[in-house]
């Protein structure tokens, strides 16, 4: 989960000049926990939106194209579902965990 944050995170201040806001927030959505990165950039490339997290697709000089990979295998792992949302202003990552019927009961 820290790697997941730390990824995102990364690109969202990757994504934005010095001073842009990254703004983090956890809220509950119906039978959904929702956790999500927002940030000021430009949003995501049209030609890469349809390929986000395949592995080694990048557009940043050093980048390596795996963050976004790992993270979609991790909330996999966590049984979370990743959702992005881009405009111009820029970009939103949700991570949508399912809350588990047990913590429901309490
Ligand atoms: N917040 C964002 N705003 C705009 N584009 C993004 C954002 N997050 C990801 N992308 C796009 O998705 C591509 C893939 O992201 P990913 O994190 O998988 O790799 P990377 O950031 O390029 O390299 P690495 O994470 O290995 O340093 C990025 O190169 C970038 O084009
Ligand atoms: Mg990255």
């Amino acid at each position: 989960m820290r790697q997941l944050i730390l990824n995102l995170v990364r690109n969202g201040l990757e994504a934005m000049p010095p001073g842009g806001v990254l703004a983090i927030k956890t809220y509950k959505d119906g039978e959904e926990l929702v956790l999500t990165f927002r940030d000021q950039g430009k949003g995501i490339e049209p030609n890469i939106l349809e390929k986000l997290g395949t592995p080694f697709v990048t557009t940043k000089k050093n980048g390596t194209g795996l963050g976004l990979a790992v993270c979609y295998s991790i909330a996999a792992r966590h049984n979370a579902k990743i959702q992005v949302e881009t405009c111009p202003e820029g970009a939103t990552f949700s991570v949508r965990f399912k809350i588990p019927e047990v913590s429901k009961l309490q």
